[in-house]
């Protein structure tokens, strides 16, 4: 790949450029420089190449540190193919003509090399930037990337449509507490940040785009997890005129595209299917790890008939189960009132491998029946109006409609076998939330409180 400053990358070079002139440049990743000659390899992003050093350069450079960042210039040597241990940059060196260092670096705050690097959690977020150079990490956002690629390619082959929807909003009910904003045209008042880009999907399906996808950033306060950021991604559908069988049969050609694509792996569709009960009642859990059972590497479950409602302990009254915007199903109606633990709901979640990747419905497309599921969950009229008229108002001319939603990150982390979402999340938060390599969240000014018509008062 030829820039300016370079000819090709360090992973690009093999025996078919033998005895050619080029130029890379990239980081020292390892030295041996004997009185007489010298080896480096230097590496970048794409693979790593060994230089040969004669012995006026060896000498030149036999202070050189690791992760220095040098330009070479040189000759493509093919290896004598028994030396060769790998196809590619393993089968040539470049005998060094020029070196320049273009950085020397002072010592690093930690350990790059995987093989011995034991760097405490804390550091590696303090020196994220750092921390990401390793080949793992690099390849964790190579296939997050190709993940987001797949993705969006599959949906435009479907004829959806991705529209960004806003970050400054308002509430949106799945069940976190919000993110504030304040305002400062508007002292007092506040932005939510979306937990999710539900309301305004059901909007658009209002709008008549029948068929909306967006990677979207969703932002929600709630105890961390290893699956749990503060902020993290979800892809995020919503379709009108369809069924549950509509969604189940899409998302299962989506995830059949994106693990040929990804991971060049055949997936066998459709996946088993289990009722919310019957999974509580053999697995004591509504997510179940089945790898075991279905003798594979990736075990996908569909958990249907969620119930509509849970008691809040907490709260001590019954909360929606996934949204307030689910429906419930037809012949439960009747007892949304009277027998709220019975109605279930025409709600549905994926799970890999024992993780909840992604959930959905099909929604309420009747202003009547949203106002009468308000009612069952104590929200009354007016509370209802404040915080959703304009869905309510919308819902007077919405088409019939549903969708899902999968967290991003979540499976990006399945997808390399992590056990963290932090390995797939660029910049992450640590567990409470706090960002080490920023040092945020963090004081603001007195001022800038002022024109906020803010006043902090000391616990
Ligand atoms: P839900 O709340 O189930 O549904 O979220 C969908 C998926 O988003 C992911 N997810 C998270 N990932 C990382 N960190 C978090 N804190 C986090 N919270 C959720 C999970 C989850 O399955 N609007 C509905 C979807 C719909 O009804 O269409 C929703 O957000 O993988």
């Amino acid at each position: 790949m030829k820039t300016s400053l370079r000819t090709h990358t360090c992973g690009e070079l093999s025996r078919k450029n033998d005895k050619q002139e080029v130029t890379l440049c990239g980081w020292v990743d390892s030295i041996r420089i004997s009185g007489k000659i010298g080896f480096i390899d230097v590496r970048d992003r794409y693979g790593k190449t060994q230089l040969f050093l004669n012995k006026e350069l060896a000498h030149e450079f036999r202070n050189i540190n690791r992760e220095d960042i040098i330009k070479i210039e040189g000759m493509v040597q093919a290896r004598p193919a028994n030396q060769v241990k790998e196809p590619g940059t393993g089968e040539i060196e470049i005998v060094a003509k020029k070196i320049t260092l273009l950085k020397e670096v002072p010592e690093l705050p930690m350990e790059i090399d995987e093989a011995t690097a034991h760097s405490s959690e804390e550091t590696r977020m303090k020196y994220r930037y750092l921390d990401l150079r390793k080949p793992r990490m690099q390849q964790n956002l190579l296939i997050r990337h190709k993940l987001l690629k797949a993705v969006r390619d599959f949906f435009d082959q479907e004829s959806f449509l991705e529209v960004e929807t806003p970050i400054l909003a308002k509430t949106t009910p799945e069940g976190a507490r919000d993110y504030i904003v304040p305002s400062r045209n508007f002292k007092g008042e506040f932005y939510a940040l979306p937990q999710s880009p539900q309301t305004f999907k059901q909007l658009l399906m209002v709008s008549g785009f029948d068929r909306y996808v967006q990677i979207a950033r969703c932002f929600r306060d709630e105890d961390l997890r290893a699956d749990r950021q503060p902020e993290f991604t979800q892809m995020d559908v919503e379709m009108s005129f369809i069924d549950e069988e509509d969604i189940y049969a899409l998302m299962e050609r989506l995830m059949k595209y994106v693990f040929k694509e990804v991971l060049h792996r055949e997936l066998k569709t459709p996946f088993p299917r289990m009722k919310y009960d019957d999974a509580l009642k053999k697995y004591k859990s509504d997510k179940p790890d089945m790898r075991k059972e279905f003798n594979t590497d990736f075990a996908f479950l569909w958990i249907t008939e969620f119930p509509m409602f849970e008691f809040s302990k907490e709260e001590n009254r019954f909360v929606a189960m996934h949204h307030p915007f689910t429906s419930p199903n037809a012949e439960h109606i009747k007892f949304l009132h009277s027998d709220k633990a019975k109605v279930r709901s025409r709600a549905y979640d994926l799970v890999l491998n024992g993780f909840e990747l992604g959930g959905g419905s099909i929604r309420i497309a009747d202003e009547k029946l949203q106002q009468e599921v308000f009612d069952a969950l104590g929200i009354n009229e007016r509370e209802a109006r404040n915080k959703f008229g304009f869905l309510l108002d919308a819902l007077r001319f919405a088409p019939p409609h549903g969708g899902i939603a999968f967290g991003i990150d979540r499976w990006a982390m399945l997808l390399i076998g992590a056990d963290n979402i932090r390995e797939v999340v660029a910049f992450p938060k640590n567990q409470e939330a706090r960002d080490l390599m920023l040092d945020s969240p963090s004081k603001i000014s007195e001022d800038k409180l002022q024109e906020l018509g803010l006043f902090l008062f000391e616990e």
